[in-house]
Parts: structure tokens; sequence; C-alpha cells
């Protein structure tokens, strides 16, 4: 059985005010810092994982790095012996991790020039213990591409996640058991759509989008119950306009699932979702969702 990623460890904003995006992050979002350095911050949720979420200081809102995991470092070589083998311009040789949480990876630069890595042997959290008002990990991270159907048989074939679902606009890839970590969106160019963070309950769902509103963040789409994995939501938009979400009640798949289709997908008129109860995405949260890009190099913070 070929290599295969086993899930989404993290992922790495370029942020232009870093104070006021890490005191967002950790009084109103949930999260807590593990680490710091030359103008980088590194938060976790409740889980082990040793952080969810890099903030970097940088001239823009951008995405920077997309972090997945792999269950061993023999993993992480098998994988990049198969990426070796594409045509991909920037792919780095496996190596230390010099970074907090440590660990052994090596980053890439996928067909649409988004910078992805692959690691194993981080340092894992013990405390574990679940907080209504704190995520416990990233959820899922949600892409827009030129060409969907070419990235996911590119993560499917050399990365091994699998198609869970596609509607007509979005495809949802596994690397576990969640029904998706990612999913591509079909759009113009390969920015981010958004992320979201995975809440232990709908309650705390809903106790998020109350301490969200508090601090003046309004819900742009929610609360709500998506079709493809079951998953509660409430979207939010963050610091330099991104969109971020809670989420919660994601489903749990094996291979058994029947991987749906669009007309499996189809709300009837005025629906968005399975409950109803929502007017589905603002303007702002439409726009946010198309301006973030990826840096246009494989990043290494300056720590
Ligand atoms: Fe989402």
């Amino acid at each position: 059985m070929p290599s295969s990623v086993n899930g989404l460890r993290s992922v790495d904003f370029g942020v232009t005010d870093i104070k006021a995006a890490a005191k967002f992050y950790t009084e109103i979002w949930g999260l807590r810092p593990v680490a710091d350095g030359k103008g980088s911050i590194f938060l976790r949720g409740t889980g082990p994982e040793h952080h969810i979420l890099g903030l970097h200081q940088r001239d823009k809102g951008e995405l920077l790095r997309v972090n997945l995991s792999a269950p061993s470092e023999a993993d992480v070589d098998a994988i990049y012996g198969v990426i070796r083998q594409t045509n991909l311009r920037e792919v780095e040789k496996p190596g230390p991790i010099t970074e907090p949480g440590g660990g052994y990876g090596f980053a890439f630069q996928d067909p649409e020039g988004r910078t992805m890595r692959v690691i194993a042997g981080v340092e894992n959290h013990k405390d574990t213990a679940d907080n209504i008002d704190r995520p416990r990990k990233l959820s899922h991270c949600v892409l827009n591409s030129n060409d969907r159907d070419a990235g996911v048989a590119f993560y499917c074939k050399n990365l091994g996640f699998k198609l869970t679902d596609r509607t007509g606009g979005m495809s949802f890839i596994r690397a576990n058991s969640d029904h998706h970590c990612v999913a591509l969106v079909k759009g113009d160019a390969a920015t981010l759509h958004h992320v979201a963070f995975e809440m232990p309950s709908l309650d705390a769902v809903m106790r998020g989008g109350g301490r969200m509103r508090d601090n003046g963040h309004p819900i742009e789409w929610g609360v709500g119950r998506h079709g493809p994995g079951n998953n509660v939501f409430s979207y939010f938009i963050g610091p330099d306009e991104m969109v971020i979400e809670y989420t919660a009640e994601v489903d749990q798949v094996d291979d058994t699932y029947p991987v749906g289709d669009p007309e499996k997908w189809t709300w009837p008129k005025g629906r968005n979702d399975r409950w109803g109860i929502n007017d589905g995405p603002s303007v702002r949260m439409h726009d946010a969702g198309k301006h973030v890009a990826f840096s246009p190099d494989i990043f290494h913070p300056a720590l």
C-alpha cells in the first residue's frame, strides 16, 4: 500500500498586524500561544497537535502554507519519492523541522502554486481535555482552484487522499475518518476560501457565535448544517478579511461511504443547508473568500 498523509495539522497565515491578530485568535477565537519567534506566533487548540495556526507578520494577508501530517518519517520519505516524480517546480528535500513542534518533513508547491508541507513526528500535547469555548483542532481547509478535478486527482494520486463527495462547486477529500480535511472549490484563482476550526459540540459552535458577536464580529453565514459532511457551521471574517469557521459534528466515514455527486447535493430553491434557517453567505464573506492568495515562494519563517 503506498504511503498516505493522515490529516491536517495546521495552517500558516501572513497577517498585517501580528499583535492584533494574536489578540483576536487568543482572546476571542479561543486558541492559546505555544511558541513565538521573530515576527511569528504559534497557537494551539485543546487537542494534541502542537499548534494549529501559525501567524507571521507580512505586508499583506496571505495563506503561507498548509501543513499535513504523515504517520511516520518513512511515510514522509515515501511521499517525497512520489512527489519528486511529478513535474512540480518546487519540491524541498525532507529533513528535520527546526520550527516549534519539530518533526521531520518537506514542503512543496502544488500544481497551482500552493505551499504544502508533509510532516511526521511533531511534539504532541498531553493535556487535551475539551473546553466548550475553545477549538480542538483544525477541521478543514477549503481552497479555490482553477481546476478542481486536476487538483483532486493530484492529491489523491500523490498524497493518498480519497474523494468523499462532489457537489456542483466543491470537491471534498479526506485523509482519515473525518469526511474531509481539504476541499477544492471551482474558482478562477488558487486562493483561500476558508479555514475551519473544530469545536467540541454544537453548543460550542453556538456559544462561539455569541462570543464573536459580543466582540463585534457578526456571523457571515450560519448557523447551519452542511449537506456533505453533515457538520454544523458558523462563518466569520477574521483579521485581514480571512474567512474562518467554527464547525462541529463532522461525519465520520470509511471506504464504504458512497461518494456523492452533484445530483445528490442539490438544494431546493432558497435552501443552502439542511436546516434552512440562515440566508446564505454575506456579500462580505463572498468577497473575503476569494482575495487571500498563497505567497509566491515556499515559506520559511524567520525564526
Ligand atoms: Fe467549511
